[in-house]
């Protein structure tokens, strides 16, 4: 027999470098333990069938074990001759027990095998992913209740919009996240669906049962059409469009540390552990962690077209295209989760300047609106009352003071229905407390969230 287990039909051997450059061992190797599992399964359901002896199905098992052993244990050589992991563990397998290993691959192919592989190591990255999303989310729980009442400016256009609570700040990226854990999760259901047993395109002729090796992997239960299991790499696309949105919320919340880091806006501090210095400029410390993730996203963000690019023309059912399918999502699962493990790690140890944020908030005219809302109290409608807080900021900025240090005279110089008993009572304690309904900045509201989500994240 030649090497190649399909060589039967060729004449002559593959060009060497054809050899290399179709093999995906170095990308594929690792899901190694996943196709062993898939081999059992197979093998089990072939025997219960009567198409394989107990016999048999007793030299595959433990033959399969034995190349399993010799793989965590680093002493298996994966061979590009064998292009991918699933000729290389078969070749192994066969090596040991002879022709029941040549038996194994009855009514299957590496069309349903690959598609049953991935969906199979993707699934339990899925799981991790999920439980690392969820560690994140609590210990941003704990930041937030921390700093339920510290006061920040809140933005719009990056200019000071409103004061709001850090902790209100915090708990918006644990609604992001959520939505990230959410659609890993939602992603995981509908991809947990066997292709096993679909073969190269049409289905087997033997009497195979596919629920059965459906179970055995704790899928949900066989696919339904043998075409679209092995051509579905929408699985994929999913977890990648899921992988990229979660690290486009991991980018922006890493753009605000770098700003809120930067000496001009003073408001956190990194820990030393996860910041480095200039190898010329003896003071600086930069903020390489988030900046790094905020690079991440564009790699993940690149596999998610790479997927999307590489599916969009492609007849049904394999084309080897598809074997492109692997480098960009395992790339994209290894980043994002190391970069939500830093973040995990790195926001515990983040010190936060209290003083210089509130000091923030309160300059800007942060209270602006508030002295608005106080006017359309006082029975004046919004339209004019948002006029003649504006002539207040713009008098305020000529006399540099701020809204609540005007006095009687500057309040009715600008209209009779303005009174320094309104400006008072401005502050950005007030501004925030006052927010105090489902969803807005009050430090009352940040602590009931707070509590609320460790109830939820606990019960998960
Ligand atoms: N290494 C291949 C992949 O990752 C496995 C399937 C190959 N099938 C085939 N008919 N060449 O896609």
């Amino acid at each position: 027999m030649s090497e190649k287990p399909w060589g039967g039909r060729f004449e002559s051997p593959t060009d060497e470098f054809v050899e290399a450059f179709n093999a995906s061992t170095d990308v594929d190797a690792r899901m190694y333990a996943e196709d062993i599992a898939g081999s059992k399964a197979h093998a089990r359901m072939l025997c219960e069938q009567g198409i394989l002896t107990q016999e048999d199905l007793n030299s595959i098992l433990r033959g399969l074990d034995e190349v399993l052993g010799e793989i965590e244990s680093g002493e298996f050589k994966f061979t590009i001759a064998l292009e991918d992991v699933h000729m290389n563990i078969e070749s192994q397998l066969t090596k040991k027990i002879g022709d029941a290993g040549k038996r194994l691959h009855t009514a299957r192919s590496r069309n349903d095998q690959v598609a049953t592989d991935t969906r199979l190591y993707l699934r339990s990255r899925t799981d991790t992913m999920i439980h690392r999303i969820r560690r994140l989310q609590s210990v941003l729980l704990t930041l937030a209740g921390t700093h339920a009442d510290t006061i920040m400016p809140g933005f719009t256009h990056l200019q000071t919009a409103q004061p709001v609570t850090l902790g209100h700040h915090l708990l918006a990226y644990v609604e992001m996240f959520d939505r990230d854990a959410c659609r890993f999760a939602d992603a995981r259901t509908r991809m947990n669906q066997c292709p096993l047993g679909s073969a190269a395109l049409a289905g087997t002729t033997f009497n195979i049962d596919r629920f059965k090796t459906a179970e055995s992997l704790g899928f949900d239960g066989p696919t339904r059409n043998s075409l679209d299991s092995v051509s579905d790499r929408d699985f994929i696309m999913e977890l990648m469009a899921a992988a990229s949105i979660c690290a486009v919320h991991l980018s922006r919340f890493s753009e605000e540390l770098i700003q809120w880091m930067s000496a001009q806006f003073n408001f956190v501090d990194l820990p030393d552990a996860f910041c480095t210095g200039s190898s010329i400029m003896p003071q600086k410390k930069n903020p390489d962690m988030p900046e790094l993730v905020r690079g991440k996203s564009g790699r993940i963000i690149g596999g998610l077209v790479a997927i999307l690019t590489t599916m969009k023309g492609l007849p049904l059912a394999y084309n080897k295209d598809m074997q492109e399918d692997k480098t960009a999502i395992f790339d994209a699962f290894d980043n994002l989760e190391g970069c939500l493990r830093v973040f995990g790690d790195m926001l515990p140890g983040m010190s936060v300047n209290s003083e210089v944020m509130h000091t923030a908030a309160s300059s800007g005219f942060a209270t602006a609106t508030d002295l608005a809302d106080a006017l359309v109290r006082a029975g004046v409608p919004f339209r004019d009352a948002h006029e003649i807080v504006g002539k207040s900021v713009g008098h305020c900025i000529k006399a540099g003071i701020e809204l609540h240090e005007m006095d009687e005279s500057a309040c009715s110089n600008i209209d009779a229905r303005l009174s320094a008993d309104m400006v008072r009572l401005l502050s950005v304690e007030n501004c925030v407390a006052a927010r105090n309904h489902i969803g807005g900045t009050a430090p009352d509201q940040v602590r009931k969230q707070v509590a609320e989500w460790n109830t939820r994240l606990e019960s998960q």
